[in-house]
């Protein structure tokens, strides 16, 4: 197929590591096609979505029922995490051979309710899954302090926006990575901070990484963009667990981007309905909104800002979690053929994103309004496109496969990894100042 590409920068698809895809469970707010859909018009390629789903991603028939749906409706491959919990543990074995990403543990209550388990219950937990070699992805807030804080908060009939953010502050989320940085140390098990929301957390993260902890952390786009200052113009719509901060916190994040502190973005895409989203109640538990079409566009702003480089960029949403999860250089490079996973943008393209338009069945966002300049042209995984010119290409729907079948395949030699994505890298920059 001959495509004229003037005029585009090809970038290696972004790996969005951390999604709610709600299928199966809650069709309201998103499904495998809509949600793919969505990950394709915002140049992804691979998604890895989380398990809070109806049941629960928590024993190998239950995850064998999700890849079959995903299987059949996704236009972008995907990996999906398993439920490390409490009543999970002994099933640890059978989710790795069915096939999971990794494990996603809750130390903090959220959407779906999940309980949390005991911090003895946690150590238990790392033991087993460090024996498989797999990562565990933490959401890092620490459920005993949030509860005390909602009660006391409740009581004094705090029930205003600000309210949910005072449940949560960041020493919910320092005592969090903390603790599971001390437990990955003390087991050897791989962990991954999920949604680094604030300047503090970055300590404990720097220091458990000085000492050879087998750690990695993502923040998201909400984290670098909004802040408390966003509330009142946005209320409801902006709840999310971690909440956004203190604007200060914002220069902290990009610095530990900059110096690696920081590994990558995710979007944590979070689609509730705009009923569930208004809904005046602060307590409501539909934290979050999407994000996966419109992290590129608004992560390409800044790169025409001048804040960072292509290369930065690429290294962050897809080199970096390529790596971390084992798929480089399968994935998180720019290839041809047949295991091309690319994404076309039109980097000087300036637009304005609108809910109504996103492919996402939560059409309601804090990105609503936003002015950006960077937009995914075409998509295309493993060799074919999935969206090209702006639309969804007919019968893509199913393309999309699990990443555990690709890892099956020969394995690529990936210790040369830093050296490989410098050529990446440089002959991006060559292809620029030749462009
Ligand atoms: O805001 C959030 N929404 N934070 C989470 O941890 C869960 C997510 C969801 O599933 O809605
Ligand atoms: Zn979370
Ligand atoms: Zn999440």
């Amino acid at each position: 197929e001959i495509l004229d590409a003037k005029g585009l920068h090809i970038l290696p698809g972004a790996i969005d590591v951390h999604v709610h895809f709600r299928d199966p469970g809650y069709p309201n707010k998103e499904d495998w096609e809509s949600g793919t859909a969505a990950a394709a018009f915002g140049g992804v390629t691979t998604v890895f979505d989380m398990p809070n789903t109806i049941p629960p991603t928590g024993n190998a028939e239950i995850l064998a029922a999700k890849h079959k749906i995903a299987a059949e409706k996704a236009h972008v491959d995907f990996g999906l995490y398993g439920l490390l919990g409490e009543d999970t543990i002994d099933n640890v074995p059978d989710l790795v051979k069915g096939g999971v990403i990794g494990f996603k543990l809750y130390m903090g209550n959220t959407f779906g309710k999940i309980p949390s388990p005991s911090t003895g219950a946690m150590l238990e937990a790392f033991e087993v899954v460090a024996e498989t070699g797999k990562r565990i992805s933490l959401h890092a807030e620490t459920n005993t302090i949030m509860e005390r804080r909602q009660t006391r908060l409740t009581q004094a009939g705090r029930h205003d926006p600000l309210a949910h953010i005072a449940s949560r502050p960041a020493v919910v989320a320092v005592e969090a990575v903390s603790r599971a940085c001390i437990l990955s140390e003390w087991t050897g098990a791989r962990i991954h901070i999920l949604h680094i929301s604030s300047a503090d957390e970055l300590r404990p993260l720097r220091e458990a990484k000085a000492r050879g902890v087998d750690v990695t952390g993502e923040t998201c786009p909400q984290y670098l963009f909004l802040s408390t200052d966003d509330y009142d113009r946005f209320a409801g719509v902006i709840r999310v667990n971690p909440p956004v901060r203190e604007k200060e916190n914002q220069e902290p994040i990009w610095s530990a981007l900059a110096d690696g502190t920081v590994d990558m973005i995710a979007t944590d895409h979070a689609p509730h309905t705009p009923e569930e989203k208004t809904r005046n109640d602060i307590w409501a538990v539909d934290c979050g909104f999407p994000g996966v079409e419109t992290q590129m566009p608004a992560m390409l702003t800044e790169v025409n800002a001048g804040r960072m480089s292509i290369s930065d960029y690429v290294r962050w949403s897809a080199f970096n979690p390529a790596r971390t999860w084992g798929l480089y250089p399968r994935k998180g490079a720019i290839q041809v053929g047949s295991d091309a996973d690319i994404a076309l943008v039109d980097l000087g393209h300036a637009w304005t994103i609108d809910d109504a338009k996103i492919q996402s069945r939560s059409k309601i966002s804090p990105w609503h309004g936003r002015k950006v300049k960077g937009l995914p042209i075409h998509t295309i995984v493993r060799g074919r496109f999935v969206m090209r010119d702006r639309t969804l290409v007919p019968g893509t729907r199913g393309h999309g496969r699990s990443v555990h079948t690709i890892q099956e395949m020969p394995a690529p030699d990936v210790r040369n990894a830093d050296k490989t994505m410098k050529a990446v890298t440089s002959s991006h920059r060559s292809a620029e100042n030749a462009a």
